[in-house]
């Protein structure tokens, strides 16, 4: 395996990332990858799929995947229990920061800054346009709580299905969206020979700092 691992090395050369070509802020950048991303045929499927890492209170970082819901503004909305062990994270220290990686595109972008609930009313709208049962299975599941079974959780699921037959819940007050608000943003586009571009942008209180790293 150690072998096989070594060896494994794509040649990056699709695309190339020029300060010619790159606005003086990041949203637009983001904006018009992301599209690439979903648009791309090489591009996994769910292109909005991003790597999320959390700090817990004692200092130690968690990372999993999560979808992204909105691109607002300098912010990444996405949705999760406010109970779980990242909203645990986010409730001791507000920050956050996430990875996108379109490898059919060969570029990954990196999202550093803060992180604020988005407002209720946000989230009762998406959490309303989502499907009856993903609706009803944030009532039957106490994210990142330990289960005693599998059918412990699909028995719950059944529970709330009888419970809400008739008018389907509201939306759980322990479940809803986050805005990340970014600090930094970085583009990274791979080039041959490990040149890769890396366009990182800064926000600064008179506006965004674009600067180019080494790869
Ligand atoms: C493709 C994919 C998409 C996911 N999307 C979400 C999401 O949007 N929100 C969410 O809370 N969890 C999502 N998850 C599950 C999380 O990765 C994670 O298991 C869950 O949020 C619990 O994390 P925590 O215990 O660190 O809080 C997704 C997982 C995968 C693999």
């Amino acid at each position: 395996m150690s072998e096989h691992l070594q060896n494994m090395r794509r040649h990056y050369q699709r695309d190339g990332l020029l300060e010619a070509h790159v606005p003086d802020e990041p949203f637009a950048l983001l904006h018009a990858w992301l599209q690439q991303a979903i648009e791309c045929e090489q591009a996994p499927v769910e292109a909005n799929a991003m790597y999320l890492a959390s700090v817990d209170a004692q200092g130690l970082p968690h990372c999993r995947v999560v979808l992204l819901k909105d691109l607002a503004a300098d912010g990444l909305v996405f949705y999760s229990h406010y109970r779980s062990a990242k909203g645990c994270d986010f409730a001791a220290n507000p920050q956050a920061a996430a990875t996108f990686h379109w490898p059919g595109l060969e570029r990954q972008v990196r999202v550093e800054g803060v992180v604020e609930r988005v407002t209720a009313a946000e989230s009762d709208r998406y959490y309303q346009s989502r499907p009856l049962l993903s609706r009803l299975a944030c009532w039957a599941s106490e994210q990142s709580q330990p289960l005693g079974s599998r059918a412990e959780l699909e028995a719950r699921l059944q529970q709330i299905q009888q419970q809400y037959a008739d008018n389907p819940p509201e939306r759980p007050e322990d479940w809803g969206g986050y805005r990340l608000l970014a600090l930094r943003v970085e583009f990274w586009q791979g080039r041959p020979g490990r040149l890769h571009d890396r366009i990182n942008y800064l926000k600064k209180e008179s506006g965004w700092r674009r600067e180019r790293l080494a790869p």
